[in-house]
């Protein structure tokens, strides 16, 4: 089979980052047999805004839909660009659209990277999370009331549905169970959230049952912040609602050094639609146009994406591999770009990881 893949680079340094994430993937796919036909699109990017007032094209939908996968690069360009119209007009519609409900995030720590935590080292923190990607804390729905008077009133409503909730823990325990460890944490907030939180927990109590191998443990959003920072190596799978994942999905890679390195996959598991794979950073316009970003993010979600294509085994499960050892020793060794404390640029170190692979 020869996989059909959207190459979107974006903005900013999605340009400069997604020539070495093509490459480390492309020289992985052809060590392990591996077909791709990639299919590479200008649109998704402020450019294309700036050239015909909108982020995409009206046919986005039905010129990506026959695809395996789209590889993205980043979005987002403020200088002419409002971050709410490219994030919406882009991004954001393939993640609902797609209906791409998982948002999985690795946090590991690499040999050679410094943590800026105490006392930590390689293979200390090594887990996922796994953020609800579709609903949850994250609608328009509400409105202001009094507008502009003191009586003003603003309201925001959250959306959880037994769908979108169970589904989203399934993959949660599915992917504990996966592991050596087999342990999963459960986001929540319901001494506070008093209606939508303690119904979380009693989905993820029921989706737990049938799975009696998984040590499940459930705590608070506060004090689980926390424990990433101070006891990192506790975590195996996090699970979480929109917003609690979006911020412990950026306090993670935070946690293990830079954001340079921090890939994730946006998931239908079920392959009705797409998957995108992209880094966690955005366009970076500080730095662009200086060919300085780390590649790494963006090499590691191309892994992660031809395990995902593969469902995990065979060429694609030894591609992802081959890719993730190529970064560990690249880490380790050299040559690394400026957020490592290196002297290197883009290129040198994206070539440096597709000429180990
Ligand atoms: P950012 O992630 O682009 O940059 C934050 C900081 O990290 C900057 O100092 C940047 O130089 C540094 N950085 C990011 N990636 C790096 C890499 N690969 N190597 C070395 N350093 C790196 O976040 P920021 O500045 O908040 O947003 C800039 C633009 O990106 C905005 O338009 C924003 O909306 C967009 N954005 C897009 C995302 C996406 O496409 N998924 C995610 C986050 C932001
Ligand atoms: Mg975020």
């Amino acid at each position: 089979k020869t996989y059909r893949i959207a190459v979107i680079p974006g903005d900013g340094i999605g340009k400069e980052v997604m020539p070495e994430g093509l490459r480390a993937v492309q020289a992985a796919a052809d060590k392990f047999g591996i077909g791709l036909e990639l299919t590479h699109i200008d649109w998704a990017s402020c450019d294309y805004w700036q050239a015909h007032g909108k982020m995409m094209p009206d046919d986005w939908k039905a010129q990506l839909q026959g695809m395996d996968a789209i590889f993205f690069g980043a979005v987002g360009w403020p200088a002419t660009v409002p971050d709410h119209v490219s994030l919406w007009g882009s991004l954001l519609k393939f993640r609902r659209e797609f209906d791409q409900y998982i948002n999985l995030r690795p946090v590991r720590l690499f040999e050679g990277v410094p943590c800026p935590l105490a006392g930590r080292k390689a293979g200390d923190i090594d887990f996922f999370v796994v953020r609800e990607n579709t609903e949850g804390e994250y609608t328009n729905l509400g409105g202001r009331i009094f507008e502009g008077t003191e009586r003003e009133i603003v309201i925001q409503e959250s959306v959880f549905s037994r769908h979108g909730t169970e589904r989203v823990l399934k993959f949660a325990f599915e992917l504990a169970q996966s592991r050596p460890r087999k342990k999963l944490t459960v986001a929540t907030k319901s001494n506070g959230i008093a209606v939508s939180m303690p119904w979380w927990d009693e989905r993820a109590d029921e989706i737990g049952r049938s799975y009696p191998e998984v040590a499940a443990d459930k705590q608070h959003i506060d004090i689980l912040s926390a424990r990433f920072v101070l006891q990192p190596d506790r975590f195996d799978v996090v699970v979480a609602s929109n917003l609690f994942g979006d911020i412990l999905s950026d306090l993670g890679p935070a946690c293990t050094g830079t954001i340079g390195l921090a890939p994730s996959a946006n998931l239908d598991p079920e392959r009705r639609f797409p998957s995108l794979f992209e880094p966690v950073h955005g366009s970076a316009p500080d730095i662009y146009g200086q060919n300085i970003a780390n590649p790494v993010a963006m090499i590691w979600s191309g892994a992660l994406m031809l395990d995902f294509l593969t469902h995990g085994q065979g060429a694609g499960r030894q591609a992802h591999d081959a890719i993730v050892a190529a970064i560990e020793t690249v880490l380790r060794e050299g040559p690394r770009t400026r957020d490592l404390g290196g002297q290197a640029d883009t290129t040198e170190m994206g070539k440096a990881v597709a000429a180990l692979i």
